[in-house]
């Protein structure tokens, strides 16, 4: 079977090589798609083909793709997260070392200076004193939420010799493993802030999230601290941020979310968004959502859907596979293998997973699907899509 691909953006090279042309045919013009591809064009007032089994976004968000109408129709929506986290990671590395040598205003400083040759050299050698800075390695860093980028960020500057801190009470297994072992795990926020000479913040931005980083937190930390925020804006509370900074409890606040109150603040590093802006982030997140669009398509495995539950099985030569979602109500795998033992089918394997309101199931069977099977079971009630895998 060939699959169509429509893409509503331009989407990397390299993530586009994933599809080869023997199985693929991929174009922004094409009827009757398989499979959407995507960055961020807004997909709300869409009409979306009944023949759409999958959609793809290169990028972490899905605010523009209308999730709860595609879980309805029994289409997940996959995306790339952590794919950017490498190029956020080497940016917060950057972020530290510019507030710990004042390289912001340490720039400003050269720039400014109109002079040549004696005058010049005479005007830097009084002026960089100015500018002492710090050395990371003795020093602390608190890193709240240890998820793809936290993790990174963490045993980045545990390599750097710097002794890092750790907060997330959500954390998963899989970042568990991924952190070094050097990382101590904080105690509290409380905990962390009070031992923390600088602080960056890798959460989500949620009501719990939401200025975070406050006066009461900024007040424990030790006097001439760093905040970084390569998350959110609002989960730092800016407001408090300028006045520490006043008061000298903050050297720095560095920051990719400029504003109006913080632009041109002394001690405030403010970059225009540049966190995930490098060509590799590109790439790695193209790359992702077409392999994780690839194995849906041939396989019916679900990795990194934010509406669909987790779901792989390797697949068995002699068997032929059948991918169902349903709503997620009871007696739906009893209805669908009824149908099967009414087709005189022995189930090879079985694999049923939920995530809220929707289900899916992977079944492998003996032999190949007869004709007319998918269609009994997509007519089940509850079922929102049933499909036999090529
Ligand atoms: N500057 C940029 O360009 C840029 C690029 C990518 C991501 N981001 C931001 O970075 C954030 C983190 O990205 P990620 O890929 O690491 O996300 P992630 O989902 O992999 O990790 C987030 C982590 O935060 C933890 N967490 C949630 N609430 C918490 C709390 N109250 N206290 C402590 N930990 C908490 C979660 O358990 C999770 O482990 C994103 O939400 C996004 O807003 C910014």
């Amino acid at each position: 079977m060939r699959f169509r691909i429509r893409t509503l953006n331009s989407i990397s090279q390299k993530g586009l090589e994933r599809l080869p042309k023997d199985r693929y045919e991929v174009a922004d013009e094409i009827g009757r798609p398989d499979a959407i591809l995507l960055r961020s064009a807004d997909m709300h007032a869409m009409d979306i083909p009944a023949s759409v089994l999958a959609v793809g976004r290169a990028g972490a968000g899905t605010n523009n793709i209308p999730v709860s109408l595609l879980s309805q129709r029994g289409v997940p929506v996959f995306n790339s997260p952590g794919a950017n986290a490498n190029a956020v990671k080497e940016l917060v590395l950057a972020g530290l070392f510019l507030g710990a040598r004042h390289i912001g205003p340490a720039l400003d400083f050269v720039r400014a200076l109109d002079l040549s040759g004696d005058e010049l050299e005479a005007a830097v050698e009084q002026g960089k004193k100015r500018f002492v800075g710090h050395e990371l390695p003795g020093r602390t860093l608190g890193v709240v939420g240890l998820g793809a980028i936290g993790v990174e960020v963490a045993n980045a500057a545990h390599l750097l010799g710097m002794h890092v801190l750790g907060y997330d009470p959500q954390i998963t297994v899989q970042r568990a493993w991924q952190l070094s072992s050097g990382v101590e795990q904080a105690l509290s926020l409380e905990d962390l802030f009070a031992r923390s000479h600088a602080v960056t913040v890798h959460v989500p931005l949620v009501d719990a999230t939401r200025g975070l980083v406050n006066a009461k937190r900024i007040a424990l930390m030790p006097d001439d601290s760093t905040v970084l925020n390569f998350a959110r804006a609002a989960i730092v509370d800016e407001a408090a941020v300028l006045a520490a900074l006043q008061a000298g409890k903050l050297g720095a606040y560095v920051c990719d979310f400029p504003s109006e109150a913080t632009r041109k603040v002394p001690g405030v590093v403010a970059l225009p968004h540049l966190g995930a802006s490098t060509s590799e982030a590109e790439q790695n997140c193209a790359v992702m959502v077409a392999d994780t669009l690839r194995d849906y398509l041939e396989n019916g495995n679900i990795r990194h859907s934010v509406n669909f539950p987790e779901a792989a099985l390797p697949r068995v030569p002699s068997t032929a596979r059948i991918a169902i979602a349903n709503s997620n109500v009871p007696n739906m795998v009893g209805q669908i293998s009824t149908r099967l033992a009414e087709a005189g089918l022995n189930i090879a394997d079985l694999l049923n997973k939920s995530k809220g309101g929707v289900a899916y199931t992977l079944i492998d069977i003996d032999g190949k699907v007869p004709a007319g099977l998918v269609e009994k079971i997509g007519s089940i009630q509850g079922v929102l899509c049933a499909r036999a895998v090529q």
